[in-house]
């Protein structure tokens, strides 16, 4: 869809709205396996209907929406995958279709649609109607509930952090370390980097159960289960396993800034004295700073997908280093690890 501020102002408000159809049907197109249909060759639409066991004439109007979106092209009669339609292909280097199944599925997408709850209570849309927090993991407790969603959630996380993996495992200086933790490390995508990196290194995830399956079979498909392990636990009910180096990437971003303390004191504990806790998150620009617009973009959005998933926000390096010394931990460094993320390195105060 071209950018609505091209079209004329009155039209530019019911652009935006009607963009909320295009992750739906990507969604769907994700759900349903239909780049994977097409992998091998271009099909008709009444083929990939077939092969799809879905209605022949609401696949093709499907089909239609995803050529204009240039995730397909059309080839005399039939539907052929784009370059950029490869990135829905399940297991494709690179693949995005676990994160267009998370984000399209049912508990991101009713989330969103109670936004305006969640800014009326400051609170996320599991307790923004109902006034209660149920527990301190609700929106992870409902994937312990449904263990397809809690596998989609977790492909969707490692597939974002696999690119960015060798340069956060350079960038949290891991040399001297004997033994690293990956706290909510899910599927173990950033764990085995590091121990690829440094092959002295053993390791282990610590995450809820839901994680556990996947991490082991990622262990095993990367070659480093003999140095891989996996701690099932709470976060909020216990303190992480101790280790040389503990990492915690993409997880206070979650929380709100009690919890995210609370967290964050539980790290602080299983450091010891020695030990590291380095935090990994993308920083958001200090209020007033020059960014690009994308980059705006992906940080604005961001933290309201925070706020009404799991209550959480983006932070700024000050707030980020800030929250680390109500824990009790004093910031040494923050390196950049490329792109858009930073390592927070800290020690016991
Ligand atoms: C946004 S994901 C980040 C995953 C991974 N670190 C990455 O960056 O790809 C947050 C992780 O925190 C885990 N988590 C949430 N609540 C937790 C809790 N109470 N105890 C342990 N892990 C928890 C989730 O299961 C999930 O793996």
């Amino acid at each position: 869809m071209s950018d609505p501020r091209s079209i004329p102002p009155p039209f530019q408000i019911g652009r935006h709205m009607m963009s909320l159809w295009v992750p739906q049907a990507i969604h769907a197109a994700a759900e349903l396996g239909i780049a994977d249909a097409l992998a091998e060759g271009p099909l008709s639409a009444s083929d990939v209907a077939s092969r799809l066991r879905t209605h022949s004439d609401a696949t093709a109007r499907l089909l239609d929406a995803l050529a204009v979106l240039g995730l397909v092209e059309r080839r005399a009669g039939t539907f052929a995958l784009s370059e950029l339609g490869r990135y829905l292909c399940d297991g494709a280097d690179g693949s995005r279709r676990a994160w267009a199944r998370l984000m399209g599925g049912e508990h991101v997408w009713r989330a969103w649609g109670r936004l305006t709850d969640c800014v009326r209570t400051g609170k996320a849309a599991w307790t923004a109607t109902s006034g209660e927090r149920t527990s301190e993991t609700e929106t992870f407790d409902a994937l312990s509930a449904d263990p397809e969603a809690a596998a989609v959630f977790h492909r969707a996380m490692a597939d974002g952090t696999r690119g960015a993996a060798p340069a956060i495992v350079e960038a949290a200086e891991l040399r001297d370390a004997r033994s690293v933790v990956d706290v909510g490390g899910g599927h173990g995508e950033l764990l085995a980097a590091a121990l690829t990196a440094h092959p002295e290194l053993r390791g282990r995830v610590f995450d809820l159960a839901h994680a556990e399956a996947g991490a082991k079979a990622l262990f095993a498909a990367r070659g480093v289960e003999a140095r891989a392990s996996f701690t099932a636990g709470d976060l909020f009910a216990e303190d992480p396993p101790a280790a040389d180096v503990l990492l915690l990437k993409s997880v206070i971003h979650d929380w709100d800034d009690a919890r995210s303390v609370a967290i964050l004191r539980r790290c602080a504990a299983a450091i010891g004295e020695r030990g590291r806790l380095v935090v990994v998150e993308p920083p958001a620009p200090e209020p007033g700073s020059e960014v690009p617009e994308s980059f705006a973009w992906i940080v604005a959005f961001s933290d309201l997908n925070m706020l009404v998933n799991t209550g959480g926000r983006e932070r700024t390096a000050a707030e980020y280093t800030r929250l680390l010394e109500q824990a009790g931990l004093r910031v040494r460094a923050v390196r950049s690890a490329g792109g858009f993320y930073s390592c927070f390195d800290a020690t016991r105060a």
